[in-house]
């Protein structure tokens, strides 16, 4: 399978949200990555229901939602009325996560869980075959615009091998300080689908950085 780009609209310009859209359908990108942020899980509140209802009405690529939010299940059916196609729970947030991903497909999406950089990769040993995709944070979630985490590399190789040995199909999602720099060691150790952000909208010739990284990933 090809490696997948997913543009985060989260550095997109909100002034500009139309045109940022277009930007992202017209481009090589592959879904549309888009971070609920609530102000309690994580220490920043970003966009909620009436951005995300703007976003699907222009976007028509996949929509992968990613909640930084406590208590997610009381939102997961508004979330696929608003169009989300995949919709990613942080494991932190999560008391009863199987039931939420029994849930999240139950409403007809891709249910994907996401790990912050101190959770460990074992914790999903039980789950990863009710997965259908693991978001790595390789930057502390809250915030566009941070440096990678190293040790993400060992998680992507090790969350890898679990998929492998469990004989999952779950798609392995970096998000955090993605950049052309570390695109191809990610992709190298197992990522399939790479979030880039701020390398994408603070780039002069977004469109090409999207191709460069998507070439980059797929060489
Ligand atoms: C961080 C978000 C990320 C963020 C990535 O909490 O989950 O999706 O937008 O931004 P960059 O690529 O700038 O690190
Ligand atoms: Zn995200």
């Amino acid at each position: 399978m090809s490696k997948l780009i997913a543009p985060s609209i989260l550095a997109a310009d909100f002034g500009n949200l139309q045109r940022d859209i277009e930007m992202v359908n017209n481009s090589e990108a592959d879904w549309f990555h888009i971070d609920i942020m609530d102000g309690v899980f994580v220490p920043n509140i970003s966009f909620g229901m009436p951005v995300l209802k703007a976003i699907s009405k222009h976007a028509n690529k996949t929509i992968d939602v990613h909640l930084m939010i406590v208590d997610p299940d009381r939102y997961i059916k508004s979330f696929a009325e608003l169009g989300s196609n995949i919709l990613t729970v942080h494991y932190e947030a999560c008391t009863h996560l199987h039931r939420t991903l029994q849930a999240i497909k139950t409403e007809g999406m891709k249910a994907g869980v996401a790990l912050n950089p101190h959770t460990s990769i074992n914790v999903l040993e039980d789950t990863i075959n009710d997965i259908d995709l693991v978001c790595i944070m390789s930057v502390n979630p809250g915030f566009g615009g941070q440096s990678f985490i190293e040790n993400t590399y060992d998680k992507v190789k090790q969350l890898n091998d679990l998929i492998t040995r469990k004989g999952a199909s779950t798609l392995i999602e970096i998000d955090g300080g993605v950049t052309n720099k570390n695109a191809k060691a990610l992709v190298n150790a197992g990522a399939d689908v790479l979030v880039a952000g701020s390398f994408v909208f603070r780039s002069e010739n977004q469109p090409n950085t999207i191709k460069d990284l998507k070439a980059i990933a797929n060489s």
